[in-house]
């Protein structure tokens, strides 16, 4: 089946879907992007996904492309014509096309807008069980990670990294020795007194908003929370460990660097919010 992208007004086949060779997102990674659940055709966690690409587009000083409640409409035309029902929405906003030059250029350049769609399997439970390894690497970031930017090149080496040692992830460590955070993911621990553990939002971390649901549900049940930092040489007490993103819902963390978490299988508080998460990506969680 052709897969239909949205470029600058237009719907087209990917074959078609081109921006101009001097878009700013192309020459200087000069905007910023959001990838949004599909799940039954719905979308996941809508509002919070639009609150944070608003505060992105605000923190760049990049104006609004159209109406938000629009660019929801467009998303969902892409989720409808390329027949999606469970799956991914990458929408991103780049300053727009001008001669390159750092500084903005005139006013007037209008945002560029690109939202495609790309089809996965639903999510599963059991499947989701079975955990995955993460190695740990330098943290080499900007200082705005809080930031959606599509400028990720530090996340792009830490991922080729972790992919070469043949696991899952690389969580990042910073120049204090704590965890920020996955290079696509957040990152959460339980400590061994049992509190869940995730660093605060700050602006060294991404706010994830798998993240922000996954600490609703684990508070609505009661589970222990801290936001903090945690350090890497903590890691080796952690009695579990877990990742979360919109791609990889959450994911148990059973290794690290080689080393087993725990006794190297998926732990009860991974299984128990996995469960949680399922029921409320199946519920409350959707609108279109
Ligand atoms: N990544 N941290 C970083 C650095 C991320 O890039 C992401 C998301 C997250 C998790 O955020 P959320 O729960 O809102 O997906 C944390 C997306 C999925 C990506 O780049 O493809």
């Amino acid at each position: 089946m052709f897969r239909i992208a949205y470029v600058n007004g237009r719907y087209a086949p990917f074959s078609q879907a081109m921006v101009h060779v001097e878009d700013r997102g192309y020459q200087l990674a000069d905007g910023v992007y959001e990838v949004f659940g599909i799940i039954d055709g719905r979308l996941l966690d809508l509002d919070a996904h639009m609150e944070r690409l608003t505060r992105s587009l605000h923190e760049l000083e990049i104006s609004w492309p159209m109406a938000p409640r629009a660019l929801v409409v467009v998303v969902n035309q892409v989720v409808r014509r390329n027949r999606l029902s469970h799956g991914i929405v990458y929408v991103q906003i780049t300053r727009g096309e001008a001669p390159r030059d750092h500084a903005f250029p005139d006013d007037g350049t209008e945002p560029s807008v690109v939202v495609t769609a790309r089809r996965r399997p639903p999510f599963d439970l059991e499947a989701a069980k079975s955990g995955v390894a993460v190695i740990t690497v330098p943290d080499e970031r900007w200082k705005r990670c809080d930031i959606k930017s599509i400028s990720l090149i530090p996340n792009v080496l830490g991922k080729q990294k972790a992919k070469k040692a043949g696991v899952y992830e690389a969580w990042m460590v910073d120049e204090k020795g704590f965890v920020t955070e996955g290079t696509s993911t957040n990152a959460w621990v339980v400590t061994d007194d049992g509190i869940l553990v995730t660093r605060h939002l700050d602006k060294g971390i991404l706010p994830g908003i798998t993240r922000r649901s996954v600490l609703m549900v684990a508070e609505k049940q009661g589970i222990e929370l801290d936001e903090r930092p945690f350090a890497l040489r903590d890691l080796d007490t952690v009695r579990e460990a877990f990742l979360t993103s919109t791609t990889s819902w959450i994911k148990p963390v059973v290794e690290i660097d080689g080393r087993p978490v725990g006794d190297g299988t998926a732990g009860p508080f991974s299984l128990e919010l996995l469960k949680l998460y399922a029921a409320y990506m199946a519920g409350a969680g959707t609108a279109r």
